[in-house]
């Protein structure tokens, strides 16, 4: 691999690092005058979304401990264990893309109100997809639905499917410990003074605070979250979080709560005024930002854009009625 010439031998040499660190981008129109916010452009990595760091992290843990690929079972027939996982379809196809890569076989159990593009896009990455009635962003602690039918085949099936489990596996958050959070630090020269988030699994906001707040305690996380009865995919409003095994108040300074709809509208702004096409948890995120320099400057602020605009185009139309046409 040579990062300075970008010439590589695997895909997987792409994913994000210290050394190969996602872009961060001044917003310079909209930041509000007197603060300076950078966009951490999550959608260049190279499954396109934040979540190749979380996925990346749960199957180099998985492999490490032997649990993937060939293996021999009690009945002495070899097996290729793969991965079954719940997912709103970010890190779904983050796994699917590295699973194929590496030649595992996968399965995502998706909720069905997940964007069709979604599901379409998990099986052109070679993911067999299970649609199951459920919350938009699959909800940890039922008795039924993703998570749920996901744990029946891992322990059914435990020779064909083991089972990360980004809700309640710790290397979510240390994906973000290792790198997401020494790269910021890096990329602002330790300058940093906010970070802005949102909140999904919560690996990113937890494993940002405690990566950042060590380098140095007054750096503030701030949680953007949409009102309730929202539909941003791959977010949740804390009333959704209960279970969550990531998620941590202690770890979070403050949480912004947003109009939903400001999502798809900001997101439409970054990209018609900052040529940022940003999809809408990162609109989010970015409103939050906004909000949050109205009331404080913010001498270095850090939001991280967690994909693009490219998967949501139906559901922006939706949103944003310019937007609809024949
Ligand atoms: C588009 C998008 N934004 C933000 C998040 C939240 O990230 P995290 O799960 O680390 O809280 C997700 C998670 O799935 C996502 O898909």
């Amino acid at each position: 691999m040579n990062h300075a010439t970008r010439t590589y031998d695997d895909i997987l040499e792409l994913l994000p690092s210290e050394e190969n660190p996602s872009p961060m981008v001044r917003i310079r129109r909209l930041a509000p005058l007197g603060s300076v916010i950078f966009a951490k452009l999550e959608w260049l990595n190279p499954f396109g979304s934040v979540k190749d760091r979380t996925a990346w992290e749960m199957i180099r843990q998985l492999e490490a401990a032997g649990k993937l690929g060939s293996h021999t079972a009690a009945d002495g027939q070899t097996h290729t264990r793969g991965l079954v996982e719940p997912t709103s379809g970010n890190t779904g196809l983050s796994l699917a893309a590295i699973a194929a890569a590496r030649g595992y076989p996968m399965r995502a159990i998706v909720p069905a109100k997940v964007p069709r593009d979604k599901k379409v896009l998990l099986r052109i990455a070679g993911a067999e997809v299970d649609v199951v009635p459920d919350a938009l962003c699959p909800l940890p602690g039922q008795d039924e639905g993703t998570i749920a039918l996901a744990k029946t085949y891992a322990r059914a099936s435990s020779h064909k499917y083991a089972m990360p489990n980004q809700y309640e596996n710790q290397a979510n958050a240390q994906a973000h410990i290792r790198t997401t959070g020494p790269e910021i630090w890096r990329q602002t020269q330790g300058n940093v003074s906010h970070v802005f988030v949102s909140l999904g699994t919560c690996g990113t906001a937890s494993g940002l605070s405690k990566f950042l707040k060590e380098k140095n305690p007054a750096i503030k996380v701030l949680a953007v979250q949409p009102s309730p009865g929202h539909d941003v995919p791959g977010l949740r409003n804390t009333s959704e979080l209960g279970a969550s095994k990531l998620f941590d108040p202690a770890l979070i300074d403050e949480i912004i709560e947003i109009d939903y709809e400001l999502a798809y509208s900001t997101a439409i702004e970054l990209c018609r005024t900052e040529g940022m096409l940003a999809g809408p948890s990162s609109g989010l995120v970015f409103e939050g930002a906004r909000r949050f320099a109205a009331r404080e400057p913010i001498p270095c602020g850090v939001a991280i854009f967690a994909d693009s605009v490219f998967k949501y185009a139906s559901t922006l139309a939706r949103h944003i009625p310019d937007l609809a046409i024949e």
